[in-house]
């Protein structure tokens, strides 16, 4: 553990609760909750007594079902040709799950950067080595330097599309490049589609795992956490090759025994109700994005960011020789507003600071925002 990076989010937020009345663009998290059916199916389970019970593994069926069907209509991936599928304590489990399923230690799982915290924190985790590969001017990955970037040793390239920290949407060429790169080094793709429905104006979602071939080397990892309000209910799932099987059904039974039941009640109802409970959600985001990209282009020459359509997120590069965890203490105990530093990402040339809106209601987000142009412009000035 000692490799690993002190996680960063709960290090800001102990710095918030030491500065009362600070506005949080740190933590990634959806401001609404679950749908109100989910809520009330738990309700009525609570009744039952096979709530408080073990079950299956890989998860209740009835869940598993609507899972599949979502796969099959939404992200083209059909679970009945060669692939399994597993309901997890959230998409950071499945990822966990999926390092620890393919390597040995002192292998190697390439990752864009900037990567997400957690991945590289898994990947070390499982004594393996995590070895980031830049992405380009506008974060969109460049897969002769992932090529480039395979050895003997590498059993995975990772890419998270849309993206955390740069709201990138990858381009679908450049996804089934990766895709067919992996399949025909060898190795597997690992696609996180935690923002699968967090695109804006004209992007869009592509699953590597709907490519042909993709299905012997492609796990895809998935999470109800932002789409449905579900972050504190812990669920997610994953699909992976079936030659997986047996590993990944070994390292659940270890590790979970089984899926929250509670949370796969919730999650069937809110499976029930679909993509159309996240729309309004996400629309009422594009908005609160318009705010946010305007107030913080203000900020040139001084800062930047990046164009890109999707997630919750922008990463702001500052031009400063100043340390972007100096600046991060600075901005919550002198302007009482908090974002994550670009070092716990990977990024280590500059700096660079992650800002999440998706957690907050529109006035309060721009108050943030106003806290942290004008925090930033007495900092560098
Ligand atoms: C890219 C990415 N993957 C996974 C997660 C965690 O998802 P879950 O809550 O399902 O574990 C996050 C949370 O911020 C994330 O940004």
């Amino acid at each position: 553990m000692d490799a690993v990076q002190t996680p960063i989010i709960p290090t800001i937020g102990a710095l918030i609760r030491e500065t009362p009345g600070t506005i949080s663009l740190g933590q990634g998290v959806a401001h609404y909750g679950p749908p109100q059916a989910a809520m009330e199916a738990v309700s009525r389970a609570l009744g039952e007594h096979s709530i408080n019970q073990y079950q299956p593994v890989a998860g209740l069926p009835q869940l598993l079902d609507r899972m599949a069907a979502k796969l099959l209509a939404e992200n083209r991936i059909d679970i009945r040709s060669g692939r399994r599928l597993m309901v997890t304590a959230g998409a950071n489990m499945a990822f966990c799950h999926a390092v620890q399923a393919i390597t040995a230690p002192g292998d190697e799982i390439i990752l864009n950067t900037p990567y997400y915290f957690n991945h590289e924190m898994a990947i070390r985790m499982a004594d393996c080595v995590p070895v980031g590969v830049a992405t380009d001017e506008s974060y969109q990955p460049r897969v002769d330097a992932l090529a480039a970037a395979i050895t003997g040793r590498t059993r995975a390239i990772v890419t998270v599309s849309p993206n955390t920290p740069t709201e990138t949407v990858y381009d679908e060429a450049l996804l089934r490049e990766i895709n067919t790169l992996c399949r025909e080094r060898g190795i597997y793709h690992f696609c996180d589609e935690t923002y699968e429905y967090f695109t804006y104006g004209s992007a869009r979602h592509v699953s590597a795992g709907s490519l042909p071939d993709a299905d012997g080397h492609t796990i895809a990892m998935y999470s109800l956490s932002k789409a449905y309000g579900f972050a504190g209910w812990r669920l997610g799932y994953m699909t992976y090759p079936e030659h997986l099987a047996e590993p990944i059904a070994k390292i659940q039974d270890t590790i979970l025994v089984c899926p929250p039941v509670a949370s796969q009640v919730a999650a069937i109802a809110a499976l029930d109700a679909g993509r159309a409970y996240s729309e309004p959600h996400v629309r009422e985001l594009a908005s609160i994005r318009d705010i946010v990209w305007s107030r913080l282009s203000a900020l040139a020459p001084l800062a930047s960011v990046p164009a890109a359509d999707g997630a919750f997120y922008v990463l702001l590069k500052v031009e400063t020789a100043l340390d972007p965890m100096t600046i991060a203490e600075r901005l919550i105990r002198e302007h009482k507003v908090a974002v994550v530093p670009g070092t716990a990402f990977g990024m280590t040339g500059g700096c660079y600071f992650r800002v999440a809106y998706g957690a907050l209601q529109k006035a309060t987000v721009a108050e943030g925002i106003g806290r942290l142009v004008s925090g930033l412009r007495q900092i560098l000035t």
